[in-house]
């Protein structure tokens, strides 16, 4: 099965390719030219420009239940087998999309607009859609749960694999490919992204759907796309709503979002039109027979040679049915395997595919269904021949758009400029996107930083034991608290600082909370924010951000902390933010290893965890308490400190979620050591924890130096920032 899944994937796979990439939450796609060929090609296809954005939303809403009725009727002519076989295809045709439902809105918000409002509501949008919070309670994944109760998701998890299975052509692949490489470059395709997004919400449930709901219990409710989580307001309202601050906002964006939401529908009809011309031509049985010896033909002439079918090998037919499985199924109809109309009686489904026949398992139920209708349905007068057989299935190539993309994304980007010092690299980090020179500057930025970290770091360096057990972190994150408590206490006599050196720690301090989260950004792509290791990663960085409300948003509350403070910043993502005098060089250390690590949640996933604990626990208990008291004496509002000592609790908070993600990432590794054992993963968390507070020796910068100059073989990384 799964041989025969990724040859017939092979040649034509361009969507496909560009998909998978896509889905990495890693990915790098060069800016430029690739977003111009994008943003022209949509342009071209976008209709209805006079259209207001209320029409467009009837249009999109019309044509989805048009839609729906017509691929509800084509299943009614069909018996129960071939209407299972109908509802596979339909589900498996819209999986690129349905399984990555609202991906697109991925890495909308970024350190530079995590204070934005418009920014925070389109994320509240986002983290309804991911079930924020919640394992496997993505709008994908309840497409998953129907696909896996169709028994088809075999290649659904992770998305990658996707592509590779043969039963969804690559054209599928096309609206979906587009619309995630777009997310994965936010600012050059906001626009066009909520245009897009308010489109597929418009249309709600997809209409190919409409034929499976019936008879496939499945959570449908987050499947349509329009319909609201939770109880929460109508996400097509909604998103409307941040299409219409956008254009108030910037009314040069209009055009690109109209085109955005037009193109969609453009490719949303290719899409359904394409699938839908597929389920009426498989209700002919020979349709899908002819297409089921095309796929497995490659294998089957392998074996086969010894066997005769009028005077030719069966290998020798079988080869020809990759290009035309018609004349073979002519002379199979006629052979002795098969008794035309009569399956029940037929050696090919019956004796030769059972247990103990010569093609045990080499089909799959399903398969064997399609072969069985086949059968049912030939002529019994010998001679006749059957309709469909020899028919290629309807292939088109899907979003005229993608003929040009692949050599665009292959292409590499005009060299770029690794940031000179921390301040430059400060703000080129403020957005999701940069050059591959970024990219690999934050590398060996991060390589070096974690060698700083591991300067005399053994196996009894604390805070964390030096071994995991299958106890978990929670015994270990009480006495933590603990001994916090037992600290604040002891320092109760101690002196408060003085205002002076309150409001110079809240200023040197700023680098970091005003770029709260950022660690964890990468957590927002949509696989990981919904997985069992990142849901709470993903939930803790939208609590971050305040969950789409100014008031509870972690950077807004302390700029109002610094205004009481007579400290007034340019706004965080401003080219003049990282140049303010009053910021010392020393102070962006440690933000800009923040900003480069948050970029790489599969690279340094154990550490990211390591560090995320050390991050939420740091105050919780002792330091927040105390800080508050500092505040409170000179008249400033404690608010900041009162709300992190809350949200990042050990019983339920933010320290609590850190502590589970760890035991989560812990427990599914083997015990036995070697590369991605417990032990060395384990070695891997407890440097992340250090690395929030580094040793900052001669030697240990030096080791620093070292890791940054042998860590990677990139050509552009420069030896120009001292960690
Ligand atoms: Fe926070
Ligand atoms: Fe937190």
């Amino acid at each position: 099965m799964h041989d025969a899944t990724s040859a017939g994937a092979g040649a034509a796979s361009t969507n496909g390719r560009i998909y998978a990439r896509a889905v990495d939450p890693e990915a790098f796609f060069p800016g430029g030219e690739p977003a111009e060929v994008i943003r022209a090609a949509m342009r071209r296809a976008a209709t209805g420009n006079e259209q207001s954005l209320d029409d467009r939303i009837a249009e999109a809403a019309g044509w989805s239940s048009a839609e729906a009725a017509r691929f509800q009727a084509v299943g009614d002519p069909a018996d129960r087998a071939g209407r299972r076989l109908l509802i596979i295809k339909a589900a498996l045709g819209w999986a690129p999309l349905g399984l990555a439902s609202g991906a697109w809105l991925q890495w909308l918000t970024s350190p530079g607009t995590a204070d934005d409002p418009l920014s925070l509501r389109i994320l509240g949008l986002y983290a309804a859609d991911v079930g924020a919070g919640h394992p496997g309670a993505a709008r994908g994944s309840a497409y998953l749960g129907l696909l896996r109760h169709l028994r088809v998701s075999e290649n659904a998890v992770p998305l990658a694999r996707l592509p590779r299975d043969a039963r969804i052509d690559d054209a599928a692949f096309g609206l979906a490919a587009v619309l995630l490489v777009m997310s994965r470059r936010p600012e050059d395709f906001r626009p066009e992204l909520i245009g897009a997004d308010l489109c597929l919400r418009a249309v709600g449930l997809p209409p190919p759907l409409a034929l499976a709901r019936p008879d496939v219990p499945a959570d449908w409710a987050a499947i349509d796309y329009s319909s609201s989580r939770s109880g929460g307001p109508s996400p097509v309202e909604e998103c409307h709503a941040v299409a219409d601050a956008l254009l108030r906002r910037e009314p040069e964006s209009a055009v690109r979002v109209h085109v955005g939401f037009a193109w969609t529908l453009t490719a949303l009809r290719d899409q359904a039109g394409r699938l839908y011309d597929r389920l009426r031509a498989s209700l002919d049985p020979g349709y899908d027979m002819a297409t089921l010896m095309r796929l497995r033909a490659r294998e089957g002439s392998v074996y086969h040679h010894q066997v005769l079918l009028e005077g030719r090998s069966l290998a020798a037919w079988l080869r020809d049915c990759r290009a035309d499985p018609g004349p073979f199924l002519e002379v199979l109809a006629r052979s002795k395997l098969v008794r035309p109309g009569r399956s029940g009686a037929s050696p090919l489904v019956q004796g030769l595919v059972s247990e103990r026949g010569p093609m045990f398992r080499i089909f799959s139920p399903d398969d064997l269904t399609v072969i069985g209708r086949w059968i049912d349905a030939l002529p019994a007068t010998p001679g006749l021949r059957p309709s469909g057989e020899g028919q290629k299935p309807a292939e088109s190539p899907g979003p005229a758009l993608l003929a040009a993309l692949p050599a665009l994304l292959a292409a590499r980007e005009p060299a770029g400029r690794a940031p000179g010092n921390l301040r430059e690299a400060y703000h080129l980090l403020m957005g999701r996107t940069g050059s591959p020179e970024l990219r690999d500057w934050c590398l060996l930025y991060v390589r070096g930083w974690l060698a700083r970290t591991r300067h005399g770091m053994n196996s009894g360096s604390g805070p964390l034991p030096g071994e995991w057990t299958n106890e978990g972190l929670r015994p270990w994150l009480q006495t933590q608290h603990d001994s916090h408590s037992a600290e604040f206490e002891e320092n109760a006599e101690i002196p408060l600082p003085s205002r002076e050196a309150v409001v110079d720690d809240a200023v040197q301090t700023a680098l970091l909370t005003l770029i709260d989260g950022s660690w964890l950004q990468g957590f927002t792509d949509y696989e990981l924010a919904s997985s069992d290791v990142g849901h709470s990663l993903f939930a803790t960085y939208w609590d971050e951000l305040g969950n789409a409300d100014v008031k509870l948003n972690h950077p807004l509350i302390y700029r109002q902390v610094l205004h009481e403070m007579e400290v007034d910043l340019p706004p965080t993502a401003a080219p003049e933010f990282p140049s303010w005098p009053g910021f010392r060089d020393a102070s962006f250390e440690l933000p800009v290893y923040w900003l480069c690590v948050g970029r790489f949640p599969r690279t340094f996933l154990p550490e990211v965890l390591g560090l995320n604990l050390a991050m939420e626990l740091s105050g919780v208990g002792g330091a927040y308490r105390r800080a508050g008291q500092a505040l409170r004496r000179y008249g400033f509002s404690t608010r900041f400190v009162d709300i992190h000592n809350t949200i990042d609790n050990v019983a339920t908070g933010h320290s609590a979620w850190a502590a589970d993600a760890v035991d989560t990432l812990m427990s599914g590794l083997p015990a036995s050591s070697g590369p991605g054992g417990r032990a060395e993963t384990w070695e891997r968390v407890r440097a992340g924890y250090r690395s929030l507070n580094p040793p900052s020796g001669l030697l240990a910068r030096r080791a620093a130096r070292r890791a940054r100059r042998t860590g990677s073989p990139p050509s552009t990384a420069k030896e120009s920032v001292d960690a």
